[in-house]
């Protein structure tokens, strides 16, 4: 058997072929299905782009038009799914809320029909139409309020603002909002895409596929960091303490949120265009406190950093854009899902297609032989973990 080095994780192996998304991580580029992702942003709505990923090609206005009415029909939640909702506690995480309604889906959606097209399709087009209505419902319910309806006149984008705010968003706000959902809809086999590969590969239901990549997203590394910047902008309070704060975080290895990438060596492109965004809603709607102490942030992280590759990445500006766009900061996360639920569905897919279950090894770095020890005899283990030793 060939030995392989150790690389923690995962560093560049390649863990599928995969023929969705391509990052060029040293010029900052981010592609889907071979197109510029700033040409998807300006061209595209989010669910073409969705269509993209998940069948592999641009729809033409018939098929595009198809799945539109097709997601719009399919947005409400069962009775029983609000119920289960209700009994959540209001202090618990939307993610923790939105990872419990996906695998609950599996309840009333199971049949496992993986060689059936037509289930492939209704299960896509289920997760994408019902997501963001967990998400707003989850919100509205956690007030002590009902959740709204959505509405069969608005876009996929517009109809979430509305559930959300109870009031029809703004024309910018709506186009701003999707084409978040398109900036964020897929990147390669990052930790909740392999999550998903590695559900997938059991060939057990989407619904729990995209569940536990929703488990796996909500991590402070991965897509709970757009969280960790809002909280650590209100943390510096002012542009006086960047440069204090960024010195004592250096000083103590502590990461900075919303810097650095595995992949990218410079700033995301997600991120040059979510602060292109920002601006464009600043300008509109006023400008944010936290905006100058974000641009003195990125100034000196690029200074004392930049020659480690380290730069914004994807979640350093999204949180001033939803922030401005009236979404509480806990649901930042529960949004990018709604948007990664576009790539989650389209690795399934692909994984269905050459499936091989993940099966990885390890290196085995404890001890062989040893005496099993009499009870009465053991050493106090317990109290000693329980204090971290
Ligand atoms: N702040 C300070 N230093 C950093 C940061 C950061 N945010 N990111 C990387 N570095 C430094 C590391 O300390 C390391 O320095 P060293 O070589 O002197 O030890 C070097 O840059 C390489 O960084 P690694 O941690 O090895 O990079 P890795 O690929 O393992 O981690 C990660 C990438 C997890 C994204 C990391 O940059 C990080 O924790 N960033 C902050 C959290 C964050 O913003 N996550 C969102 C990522 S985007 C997304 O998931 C959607």
């Amino acid at each position: 058997m060939t030995v392989c080095e150790y690389k923690p994780g995962l560093e560049n192996i390649p863990a599928t072929q995969s023929s969705i998304s391509y990052v060029d991580g040293q010029r900052g580029v981010l592609e889907y299905r071979g197109i510029r992702i700033d040409e998807l942003a300006q061209q595209s709505t989010f669910l073409e782009t969705a269509y993209l990923l998940i069948w592999g090609g641009l729809p033409t206005k018939q098929e595009l038009g198809d799945f539109e009415h097709q997601i719009r029909y399919h947005r409400r939640l069962k009775y029983r799914i609000r119920d289960m909702m209700k009994c959540f506690p209001e202090s618990g995480h939307p993610m923790d809320a939105l990872q419990a309604c996906a695998a609950a889906l599996g309840l009333f959606y199971s049949r496992r029909a993986l060689d059936n097209p037509a289930y492939i399709q209704a299960a896509v087009v289920r997760l994408l139409a019902k997501i963001p209505t967990m998400v707003a419902a989850f919100q509205l319910m956690r007030k002590g309020n009902d959740p709204v309806q959505p509405r069969d006149d608005l876009d996929y984008s517009a109809n979430f603002l509305y559930m959300l705010n109870e009031r029809e968003p703004d024309p910018l706000a709506a186009r701003v909002f999707d084409i978040c959902l398109t900036l964020h809809a897929e990147h390669t086999i990052n930790a909740s895409t392999f999550s998903a590969m590695v559900t997938a590969s059991t060939l057990t239901d989407p619904y729990a596929v995209v569940a536990s990549a929703v488990g796996t997203l909500a991590g402070p590394l991965h897509g709970g960091a757009n969280e960790e910047v809002i909280a650590m902008l209100e943390d510096i309070g002012s542009v006086e303490n960047v440069r204090p704060y960024i010195e004592d975080r250096i000083q103590h290895k502590s990461k900075i949120m919303g810097f650095g990438h595995r992949i990218y060596k410079v700033k995301d492109p997600r991120a040059t265009i979510l602060q292109g965004l920002a601006e464009q809603l600043f300008d509109k709607f006023g400008q944010d406190a936290y905006y100058e102490i974000a641009l003195e942030l990125e100034q000196m992280v690029t200074e004392k950093l930049g020659h480690k590759g380290v730069y914004p990445n994807v979640d350093f500006y999204s949180g001033l854009v939803y922030r401005k766009l009236g979404i509480p900061t806990d649901l930042f996360t529960p949004v990018f899902a709604i948007a990664r639920v576009a790539g989650w569905l389209a690795h399934w897919k692909e994984q269905l297609g050459e499936n091989r279950i993940f099966r990885p090894t390890q290196i085995y770095t404890g001890p062989h032989n040893q005496p099993y020890i009499p009870i009465s005899e053991r050493p106090q283990l317990w109290e000693q973990h329980a204090n971290g030793l």
